[in-house]
């Protein structure tokens, strides 16, 4: 079984979210499966430095604006395609936002490049490879199953994985023409959303099979409140659609082998020592209460402005909080004040990606407040380093972590805390609940030894990807 993977950013080359992990460690965990899985990746200034450079497999004179070209390498384990377009990528900024955090005006041409470059992938192949089967990511990759059907007029099997359906890749109707599109898909039941053009939607109409991240977030995409308006374009394609849960590089994410503890930080010390490192670095003081932690992104999703309202309360048990995150300038300039006015807190406005383990490993709990969460990733590298989550009720949060509920709690099962419903009042508690139960020793060292014995790696993951990829592709 052949797979190409079609994403905007994948571990170790290019990374702003949990999207990059996923595409990254997929190729591994699905070569255990069988299945050969290859990236095709745009080519930013960091992939180009980071992939090096390879074979020339196409070349166009005119993508979207300019000649570009598709080469192969073979970084970090896996085949990897880089979409070379320098009028494209080859610019300093994020992959979506330029130097003033505002979107590129031309991502629309952009993803639309490096959704045509897979579908031609897909339907001519390249150097004897052809993939069985195409899987999209989000709508950066949304019009490839689209291109491959209108244009390159060739069936191979595709499936789209939607990592968050906030973000859709919307673009003026009059670029209609510019993308390649034609007008007689610009309908409702086609790729048209309030009179736009709308890639992800164009990704859920045209792909064989949808997937997401979770199987609740599955069902909650089907839900208005959480849809983001495609909620009726996935109900009707319910049939379709399944969740399939993310896990971890349980070998980049592992306590006792973690090379990013620093000198100071230990795996074999454990979590006690770790802890009077991870405060030394933040520069909190010592205390009793809980050290707890936040690594995310500084955006609406994940709720960090509840968390603020919440702060009285674990303060109020000796608690601290270091967070490290970066995002809206609102937020981060609240979560700054908070560590101004609170020697309990402690701010990092960053990406730090070393420091992010540190902190798993110091740290007593994690707190993950979405409003909500596809699967989500920090909970995860928080069970296997035992530091315990306390996370919102919603998506892959409501499937990874085993409340603290007495009935849990009586079977000795529970890995965390969650909240319901996803608002100042219930995290509140959730802090009063986090109070309690770190002040029972002998019942939190029990959440955290089954919080470190929780499956997180992609295994089962893994052969969900190869059962769905072997139902698409029709028996030779
Ligand atoms: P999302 O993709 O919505 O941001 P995930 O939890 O799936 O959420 O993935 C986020 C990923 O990005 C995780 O690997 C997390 O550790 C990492 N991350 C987020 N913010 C930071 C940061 N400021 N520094 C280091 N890593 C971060
Ligand atoms: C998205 C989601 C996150 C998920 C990640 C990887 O960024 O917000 O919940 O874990 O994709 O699938």
């Amino acid at each position: 079984m052949k797979v190409l993977s079609v994403a905007s950013e994948c571990v170790p080359f290019i990374k702003t979210g949990g999207l990059a992990d996923v595409a990254g460690a997929l190729p591994a965990a699905l070569a255990l499966q069988g299945v050969e899985m290859r990236v095709l990746l745009p080519g930013y200034p960091e992939v180009l430095r980071k992939a090096g450079d390879g074979d020339t497999i196409t070349e166009e004179d005119d993508l979207f604006g300019g000649p570009a070209r598709v080469y192969f390498t073979r970084a970090k384990g896996f085949g990897l395609y880089v979409l070379d377009a320098p009028h494209l990528f080859r610019r300093e900024g994020t992959p979506y936002l330029d130097a003033d955090g505002r979107d590129w005006s031309d991502n629309p041409e952009r993803f639309a490049a490096l959704s045509w470059a897979g579908a031609r992938l897909a339907a001519q192949g390249a150097g004897g490879w052809r993939p069985d089967v195409l899987h999209a990511h989000d709508w950066q990759a949304g019009l490839a199953p689209l291109y491959l059907q209108r244009h390159f007029r060739v069936h191979v099997p595709t499936v789209i994985t939607v990592h968050n359906v906030a973000f859709h890749g919307a673009a003026q109707a009059d670029r209609l023409a510019a993308l390649r599109l034609d007008a007689t898909d610009f309908t409702p039941e086609g790729i048209e959303f309030w009179g736009q053009i709308n890639a992800l939607k164009a990704g859920l109409v045209f792909s064989d099979r949808i997937t997401t991240v979770s199987p609740t977030y599955a069902r909650e995409l089907t839900r208005p409140e959480f849809g983001a308006g495609l909620d009726g374009v996935i109900r009707a394609r319910a049939d379709r659609l399944c969740g399939i849960l993310n896990g971890i590089d349980t070998d980049a994410w592992d306590p006792k082998r973690d090379p990013d503890l620093a000198k100071t930080y230990s795996a074999a010390a454990g979590k006690a020592a770790n802890k009077v490192a991870l405060r030394a670095e933040f520069g909190l003081p010592d205390s009793d209460g809980p050290l707890c932690i936040v690594v995310s992104r500084m955006t609406q999703q994940k709720g960090l402005d509840l968390l603020l309202e919440a702060l009285p309360t674990l303060m109020e048990c000796g608690g601290q909080l270091a967070v490290l995150g970066s995002g809206d300038t609102a937020l981060e300039s609240a979560w700054q004040r908070a560590a101004a006015e609170n020697p309990s807190v402690a701010v990092r406005i960053g990406y730090d990606e070393a420091l992010s383990h540190r902190m798993m490993a110091g740290a007593d709990a994690i707190i993950v407040p979405s409003r909500f969460e596809p699967c989500g990733l920090t909970q995860l590298y928080a069970l296997r380093y035992g530091t315990i989550p306390v996370v919102a009720l919603t998506g892959g949060l409501a499937d990874t972590v085993i409340p603290a509920n007495p009935a849990a709690l009586a079977a000795g099962a529970a890995t965390g805390i969650q909240f319901h419903p996803v608002g100042a009042q219930a995290l509140n508690l959730a802090m009063f609940d986090l109070c309690a139960l770190f002040s029972d020793q002998k019942t939190w060292g029990q959440m955290r030894r089954n919080a470190m014995a929780q499956p997180v790696g992609w295994e089962r993951s893994a052969r969900a990807y190869a059962d769905l990829y072997a139902d698409m592709v029709p028996a030779q």
